[in-house]
């Protein structure tokens, strides 16, 4: 009977170094000048393959050429590189990837808190050396527990930041723990063992288990194959190998369950071809069975995801591109940031955060290691857009915040969902800017459901006038003539000046606005000014309403009645000449009538002869006809009193 093969699920390119494969991939096709700083990957095959493309390697940014994109690979680098590429000014593709940027993070930030950095990790790798370079020299990097222990031994108590490399021993962690001082609150420990290589590790380590012989594939010099070379080496006969030329070399007797895993650099296809080989190589020796597919078995390991699927994820890292998220069954995903929202002025650091648990939906799994990109923004689309519909088809006022003005209106999100409301529904006059409502939260209701191509549609004019009509009805109920309001100047016309009720206008006449005689409302107000308005008149029929604004208690009149009399002496400015004779101001808002008969003590052809505009005069208030409002006043008669007076004091 031919051996049973089985492929861990975990076998082969992680996340991160899938991403950093994918990302020079991407830069080649685009026509980029590329060198990687090192090999991005411990896989000959896959770098001879870049360079043949057209990529170079370097050891030090120092061997960059002018503009040429530097590739900062998985591992990631200290800072004194980033600043070093700085300086040269090359364009940088970043591929650290995001579980070592968080050790970075980490590393930089406790050392800026005055902890010392311990790293679990091989102090020659260039992952360790990476993170040494956040640490500001206040480091010290053991291998196992042994150095740990040494290092407590010699060393007196500080605060202390425990980190470790991604691919550090889960095994040999878990030892180091336990050396560690308990409950001691100067130190703190974080568990950066990615969960990648522990799933790698604790796979392999199983399968090894049920398995009389092991095959690991990968780079001789990738640190963690050679870690799950270890691992397995525990439980049963362990080959590692480069490739599938290799097999030809190793005793596959004796085994009835053959287990087969893979580093973290080790491409699907190479995996592939040492399943098939094997298959043939045992199919040769056996003669048996065919019945078994290992290219499919393999496949399937990979793709337990499906397109389509709902499923949960933890966020792992956020950064400006995407989150990573931690999909819990062995698996990790990556949500690009334009699958985040659909909000372009939202970045992904605004709405998620390391621990959240967000509700996603697979929209691809990649063949050749399983990692699925999602989406948050379908999954928020499907529920927003059901909300939406319900919202319009109850009429139910929503509110968001406007994103963007675009051509012939602007949009706005609701619950995820993208609603354009256009220009004419907007509620500004025609012809108005948009610009000023960028941002502004508004409420509007939905006009038009969102359809599978066509974005929903809004009105924010629609609130508006419901909430006119409302205001208006309210207004009508508990109207009265002599109710005061206070309301704000909307407009201006010749005839008058429009003023908000609160929802309704009211119209205060020009010859309202003042005591005085005035040529233009904007002799007395603006619009914008606050009034305190009574009602003078009521049309319910043709909703208009006529407003008062003069005070009695200011009417001039009124002031004139109580404080002249006929008889008085008084000083006034002649204010307008006719051929009948001159109108004098007493006070403001009162004038009365020289006649040319009273303008002097002689006979006047020409009211112009006496007095001219702007004049003051004395005169006498000769006759009062508050009735019809005419004064009657006199210089002659004021003249005669003070020759009388004279005389009188001569005598
Ligand atoms: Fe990143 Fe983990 Fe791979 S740290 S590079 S996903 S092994």
């Amino acid at each position: 009977m031919m051996a049973k093969i089985t492929v861990s699920e975990s076998a082969g390119f992680c996340f991160g170094v899938n991403r950093a494969v994918q990302m020079v991939y991407q830069a080649l096709e685009e026509g980029k000048k590329v060198a990687t700083l090192g090999p991005i990957i411990h896989n000959t095959d896959v770098v001879n393959d870049m360079i043949a493309r057209g990529a170079r390697i370097i050891d030090d940014v120092s061997e960059l050429e002018p503009e040429e994109y530097v590739v900062i690979r998985s591992h990631g680098v200290g800072k004194d590189t980033y600043d070093a590429i700085e300086k040269l000014g090359n364009p940088v593709i970043d591929a650290t990837c995001p579980f070592v940027s968080r050790i970075h993070k980490i590393a930089a930030e406790k050392t800026k808190e005055g902890y010392y950095i311990l790293i679990a990790g091989d102090e020659d790798h260039p992952e360790v050396q990476g993170i040494v370079g956040h640490c500001d020299e206040n480091f010290f990097v053991f291998k196992d527990q042994f150095v740990l222990d040494a290092y407590f031994q010699e060393n007196p108590q500080k605060k202390l930041a425990i980190i470790s490399q991604t691919t550090y021993n889960n095994i040999i962690w878990g030892e180091c723990l336990k050396v560690l001082p308990e409950d001691d609150p100067n130190i703190v420990v974080y568990d950066t063992i990615c969960t990648a290589t522990e799933q790698r590790q604790t796979d392999s380590a199983a399968l090894a288990k049920q398995s009389d012989l092991m095959i690991v594939i990968g780079g001789r010099h990738s640190s963690n194959t050679v870690k799950l070379f270890d691992i397995c080496s525990h439980y049963c006969r362990t080959y590692h190998i480069e490739n599938a030329d290799e097999l030809d070399t190793l005793d596959l007797s004796n085994a009835e369950h053959i287990g087969i895993t893979a580093g973290a650099s080790t491409p699907a296809h190479i995996i592939k071809e040492v399943v098939t080989t094997m298959e043939e190589i045992l199919n040769k020796d056996n003669n048996l069975e065919e019945d078994f597919d290992f290219a499919q078995a393999l496949d399937e390991s990979f793709k337990k995801l499906h397109t389509g699927a709902r499923v949960k994820g933890i966020v792992m890292s956020v950064n400006n591109s995407e989150v990573i998220v931690d999909l819990g069954a062995k698996q990790t995903g990556s949500v690009p940031a334009s699958e985040l929202t659909n909000d372009p002025s939202v970045k992904p650091v605004d709405i998620v955060k390391e621990g959240d648990e967000l509700d996603l939906i697979v929209i691809k799994v990649s063949d050749q290691d399983g990692i699925a990109t999602l989406s948050k923004k379908r999954v928020d689309e499907q529920a927003g857009v059901e909300k939406v519909i319900e919202a319009k088809e109850a009429g139910t006022v929503l509110e968001a915040q406007v994103s963007a003005v675009v051509k012939g209106g602007v949009n706005v999100f609701y619950e995820g969902v993208r609603i354009f409301i256009p220009a004419s529904q907007t509620g500004l006059p025609r012809e108005a800017s948009l610009d000023g409502l960028k941002g502004q939260t508004v409420k509007f209701i939905v006009i038009e459901a969102p359809e599978r191509r066509k974005s929903a549609v809004g009105s924010i004019k629609a609130v508006n006038r419901k909430e006119k009509e409302a205001a208006k009805a309210k207004f009508w109920e508990t109207a009265e003539i002599g109710k005061e309001y206070v309301g704000e100047v909307k407009s201006l016309t010749s005839y008058g000046a429009f003023v908000d009720l609160g929802g309704i206008d009211g119209m205060v006449h020009i010859s309202e606005l003042s005591w005085n005689r005035i040529k233009h409302p904007s002799q007395v107000v603006s619009v914008g000014d606050t009034l305190k308005v009574y009602i003078k008149d009521l049309d319910r029929e043709n909703d208009r309403i006529s407003l008062g604004y003069k005070k009695a208690e200011d009417n001039p009149w009124e002031k004139f009645k109580s404080e002249y009399q006929v008889g008085d002496i008084v000083d006034a400015k002649i204010v307008s000449i006719t051929s009948f004779g001159a109108f004098a101001q007493i006070i403001d808002g009162v004038d009365g009538l020289i006649h040319i008969s009273q303008l002097a003590d002689r006979r006047v052809e020409n009211v112009k002869d006496v007095v001219a505009v702007g004049d003051e005069v004395t005169v006498k208030i000769t006759n009062i006809d508050m009735d019809s409002k005419r004064i009657s006043l006199s210089i002659r008669e004021a003249m005669d009193e003070a020759d009388y007076e004279d005389e009188a004091d001569e005598d």
